[in-house]
């Protein structure tokens, strides 16, 4: 079976105030049954899948344990990060405890905070990618794009490229905004999911190749790990000497054994409240309602209360954001959602 390795340590801050830095979006009710991080782990489920590595923050390690158990799974592991060093000294990290007695076992890194509704497309996709991976590849998995969006990878496929399992010929991680509108007008590009499927042993090689730096620290974290109440505690101080980087820097910009999926399924990264509101799936006149709201005569808006006992009624809105938390209220226009982040920002500095 394949060993989901589910990073659950995120901060989400673009979803605030429903995000919060001590309860990300990933423990949150944000869609659906049940927290993202349970539907990540409903849809890692057996047979395909093994017991999960989860690897968050210390923070998180009761909301992790509490909702793993409504979820009904049982962890393989449940790995602690001293503090959020980002996905590349994480993912290493699970790589390497995993192959201490596993080392051909197929991981599959998942994220905890995305919405990929079609579990049999999903399967189906990391089926595709199975022999590629167990020969050897780092297996990505490409959305078909829709914007020139910053916020992602990007995947290169050959010009003459079909469907399925396919070489991949560049990873550009985060590009500037010219480099995206190219690359969308290109046409021969998708946006890289964040989900990526390889053995232990080929993902330990590809960062002692590419990441040469990141091997001892992490190293000596697991290596001097302590069990604790069932959790797995890194070692702080072998930790703190690692560098912060996300996987997609560390590794996929720089390895040449790239293969690539592309998914045709649904997929949202819920990376801002627009895009909440569209997975939501907004009624006739483009409104997405949850909690006791209401909209009177209002078109695109996004109205969540999020306290039951809380109303929030919309009147003549057009193009409105607005979530309503027992202590903390956002209103904002539907297209400044990108840039919740500066709301956070000014509510930290104001202290
Ligand atoms: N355990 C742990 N520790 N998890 C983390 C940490 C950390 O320090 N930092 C982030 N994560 C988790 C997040 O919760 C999320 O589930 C996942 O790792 C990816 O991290 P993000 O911070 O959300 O990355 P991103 O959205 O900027 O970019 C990645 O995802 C895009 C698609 O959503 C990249 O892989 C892009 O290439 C990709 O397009
Ligand atoms: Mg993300």
């Amino acid at each position: 079976a394949i060993i989901p390795l589910i990073l659950a340590g995120g901060s989400g801050t673009r979803l605030w105030p429903l995000s919060r830095k001590s309860y990300p979006k990933q423990f949150a009710p944000l869609i659906g049954e049940g927290s993202l991080f349970q539907q990540s782990l409903a849809r890692l489920c057996p047979p395909e899948f093994g017991a999960p590595l989860v690897v968050t923050g210390d923070d998180f390690r009761f909301i992790v344990t509490e909702q793993m158990q409504t979820a009904g799974v049982n962890p393989g592991a449940v790995l602690i990060e001293p503090e959020g060093r980002n996905t590349a000294p994480a993912v290493l990290a699970a790589a390497m405890h995993l192959s201490e007695t596993e080392p051909d076992a197929l991981i599959l890194v998942a994220p905890s905070d995305h919405v990929i509704p079609d579990d049999a497309a999903f399967r189906g996709a990391v089926e595709q990618g199975r022999a590629a991976a167990e020969a050897g590849q780092i297996v990505t998995f490409g959305i078909r794009p829709t914007a020139p969006e910053t916020g992602y990878g990007w995947l290169e496929l050959a010009p003459d490229a079909g469907a399925g399992a396919q070489p991949l010929v560049r990873f550009v991680e985060k590009p500037q905004a010219d480099a995206a509108q190219q690359m969308l007008d290109a046409g021969n590009y998708l946006w890289n999911a964040g989900l990526f499927l390889f053995s232990a042993r080929t993902i330990l090689a590809a960062f002692r190749a590419h990441a040469p730096a990141l091997i001892d620290p992490v190293g000596n974290a697991v290596a001097n790990a302590k069990p604790d109440l069932g959790f797995l505690r890194l070692d702080p101080g072998a930790w703190a000497g690692a560098q912060d980087i996300s996987i997609d820097y560390a590794v996929m910009e720089r390895a040449d054994n790239l293969t690539v999926v592309p998914y045709e399924g649904r997929w949202s990264d819920l990376g801002s409240w627009k895009a909440v509101a569209t997975e939501m799936g907004p009624d006739a006149d483009g409104n997405a309602l949850s909690g006791p709201s209401t909209a009177i005569n209002c078109t695109n808006t996004l109205l969540r209360a999020e306290d039951a006992a809380q109303q929030v009624v919309g009147l003549n809105l057009d193009n409105i954001a607005v979530v309503a938390m027992r202590d903390a209220v956002l209103v904002a226009d539907m297209d400044s959602a990108q840039e919740v982040k500066k709301a956070v920002d000014a509510l930290k500095s104001k202290g």
